[in-house]
């Protein structure tokens, strides 16, 4: 059987809002999800569990049993060597281990292992990026309602390379009470796009800019490079901009990353066809 090989493309929280909080401290979350072109990749073969992790952000990211990829495979029963190849920043707000985690279940599903219930447990994030296709993700990340596709909008992804640890961030929240999202209407363009984000928040994002200014800075150096539209995803530290061409992105994020950040040229995109 050759390798099964899987997308794990990073998650960008377009819209976050913080509705209330539940009894065993986890909050409830309403947010527009969408993926970008752009993530990590997961090869799976049949064979005892291991994990191997390489790629530019491998350094770092420990390979224990409590790595996400081991934890879905375990809850899957899944048998199988795993290599992850870590492209994306680690901890930075846009998926990571439940993307990877997310692979980790889709790959083994496709190798015959049913996908287990309580996902949302391994992350909030694992059950939005099992359909990796833009939706609405509520409750704290089990209910995901899917949306029809989103334009194939250009978008820069930048990193500041500053850690937020999550817990930390929701801990720093004024208000935990806010407003759910305003109707999702049809999204057919960037304009139609930007202006509906502009009636919406990442309520996360002023608690993640009181622990780490520099976020602050990216979201000025985006908005400055021509960005219709800047915004921190998740917990942060990432941050995305969109823009009205490709050649605008690229040129951004060539200039991003002259302030020694991660800056990536990319798309709103879905997910990539599986090999
Ligand atoms: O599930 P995930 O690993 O993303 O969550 C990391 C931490 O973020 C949790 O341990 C919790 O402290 C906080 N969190 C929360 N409410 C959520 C999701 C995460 O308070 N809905």
């Amino acid at each position: 059987m050759p390798p099964v090989i899987e997308a794990a493309p990073a998650k960008l929280n377009l819209a976050l809002h913080v509705t209330g909080r539940r009894a065993d401290g986890y909050h409830l979350l309403d947010s527009l999800v969408a993926f970008a072109g752009v993530g990590d990749v997961v090869t799976l073969e049949p064979g005892p569990l291991s994990l191997r992790i390489e790629g530019p952000f491998a350094p770092g990211l420990p390979v224990g049993d409590d790595n996400l990829c081991l934890r879905a495979a375990r809850l899957a029963g899944g048998k199988a060597s795993i290599i992850l190849t870590k492209n994306l920043p680690v901890a930075s707000g846009i998926g990571g281990g439940s993307a990877d985690a997310a692979a980790v279940l889709r790959g083994l599903a496709r190798m015959g292992h049913a996908l287990p219930p309580g996902t949302e447990r391994l992350g909030a994030d694992v059950p939005v990026c099992l359909t990796s296709t833009p939706a609405r993700m509520q409750g704290v990340g089990e209910i995901v309602t899917p949306l029809p596709p989103l334009p194939t909008i250009p978008l820069v992804l930048v990193n500041p390379g500053v850690a937020v640890p999550t817990p930390q961030v929701f801990a720093a929240m004024d208000r935990r009470d806010n407003p759910a999202l305003p109707p999702v209407p049809h999204l057919a363009s960037l304009a139609d796009l930007a202006s509906w984000l502009a009636g919406t928040r990442n309520d996360l994002e002023p608690a993640a800019l009181s622990i780490a200014p520099p976020i602050g800075q990216v979201l000025d150096a985006l908005r400055a490079s021509g960005a219709a539209f800047a915004r921190m995803s998740g917990s942060g530290a990432t941050c995305f901009g969109l823009y009205d061409s490709a050649g605008r992105a690229r040129i951004a994020a060539t200039a991003l990353k002259q302030h020694g950040w991660w800056a990536v040229a990319t798309e709103l995109a879905p997910l990539p066809a599986p090999r």
